[in-house]
């Protein structure tokens, strides 16, 4: 199967396997490919591989490695932080959390809603961030838990997770935070942050997908959300997948090396896309605060025309972009995250997220630049017409 060329600027939906991942997996998919809670040697040999993935894991939150829980993804790492806080308080019958959230933490608290917990879905300013006076004076008695993400994976916007932390343990509530974005893109330091649960995935560090982890601090009592055998020290049940752990691990070492990239090449080749899109396509706005934002993420919209449009031109060109989550692609609703920070629907309905990665060049940046004013501008001249004059249908035909 051959691919042809593409330009990928989704980064925040998934990222390349690295080479060197691959490399590093392989031979626990082709040779030792046993169970490592087997007795005999050649399943139980690869517990050592299982601890030395974990250490490097903990390595680059700055953990200790055995307060680390392999998960199955970032989504299995924010349900779980979750339950855990409320199984642990059954008595505190309250999440705070916030508007913006992945889908992975709203859809939790929505179900958990429907089973009489309360819900606070915290506001967002009109840059995305959070007025933390509000966030305190949200905080109840009965609050078992503030979920809040570290950086907003549809604006790339950063929330202050250490104030947030010391609010918490101020008012003696629980304090997780989905890093799923911020992994690689930050210096993550779970001593310094302070907060009691972290999650992340593992696909968004150029390892596979169908691994994440849940950092849970020593000593915070920890209830499993998966039940089944004594794997995880009894916190996750389910035989460990060895080839997607041991790549983890070695996706983190790289990831640690490749922080300084991040935040200066990829942050120039952002800033180049961002700031060329801005002068050269008239009607184009940023969404989200510029700082702190992540390094890599761009979020933009184009008056008078529909992401969905611009996407599959996009594509007709080999450029992967997104409007919203990858998780919700697909959907025609305007992203919550662009509704919850005032954006009027066609608005938040026009925007388009690039995200940029270790493996994007200059020459890709120049490509998308020399590409997208055209698509804007045929896209506008096909859309409908003003109120009042007939309408025209809105078509992304093929070039
Ligand atoms: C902020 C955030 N949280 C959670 C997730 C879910 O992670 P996973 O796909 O590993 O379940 C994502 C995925 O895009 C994300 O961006």
């Amino acid at each position: 199967m051959s691919q042809p060329p593409i330009y990928y600027f989704d980064n925040n939906a998934t990222t390349r396997v690295a080479p060197e991942v691959v490399e590093a997996m392989l031979p626990f998919l082709k040779e030792y490919w046993g169970n490592p809670s087997s007795a005999y040697s050649f399943g139980h040999q690869l517990a050592r591989h299982l601890e030395d993935a974990r250490a490097k894991v903990a390595a680059l939150i700055n953990a200790d490695p055995r307060e680390i829980v392999f998960t199955s993804c970032g989504t299995e790492g924010n349900n779980s932080a979750l339950h855990s806080a409320l199984l642990t308080h059954p008595d505190k019958r309250h999440v705070l959390t916030t508007a913006v959230e992945h889908s992975a933490n709203i859809k939790f608290c929505q179900a958990l809603q429907k089973r009489g917990y309360a819900i606070t879905f915290l506001p967002v300013e009109s840059d995305g961030s959070l007025d933390l006076h509000l966030l305190e004076k949200s905080i109840r008695l009965d609050t078992a838990i503030v979920s809040v993400m570290w950086a907003n994976n549809e604006t790339g916007v950063i929330f202050p997770i250490e104030e947030i932390a010391a609010i918490c343990r101020s008012k003696g509530a629980l304090c997780h935070t989905d890093a799923v974005q911020a992994a690689g893109k930050l210096k993550i330091d779970v001593k310094a942050l302070g907060v009691d649960f972290l999650s992340l995935s593992a696909h968004k560090l150029h390892a596979p997908k169908g691994i994440g982890l849940l950092y849970v601090k020593r000593r915070v009592k920890y209830h499993p959300y998966i039940l089944g055998g004594g794997q995880e020290r009894g916190r996750r049940g389910g035989t460990e997948n060895v080839p997607c752990i041991v790549a983890f691990g070695r996706a983190a070492d790289l990831a640690a090396a490749s922080l300084h990239d991040e935040n200066t090449r990829v942050r120039a080749l952002r800033d180049k896309l961002e700031s060329g899109i801005l002068a050269g396509i008239p009607g184009s706005s940023p969404n989200g605060a510029k700082e702190p934002r992540l390094p890599n993420t761009a979020n933009l919209s184009f008056d008078g025309v529909e992401a969905e449009g611009i996407l599959l031109l996009l594509d007709q060109v080999g450029i992967c972009a997104s409007s919203g989550s990858a998780c919700t692609t697909g959907s025609l609703d305007p992203s919550h995250v662009l509704l919850a920070m005032g954006c009027p629907p066609a608005r938040a309905r026009s925007s388009v997220r690039f995200s940029l990665g270790k493996y994007n060049t200059e020459a890709e940046v120049d490509y998308a630049l020399r590409h997208l004013p055209g698509i804007i501008a045929r896209l506008r001249a096909n859309a409908p017409a003003e109120p009042g004059k007939p309408a025209r249908r809105a078509t992304a035909q093929p070039a």
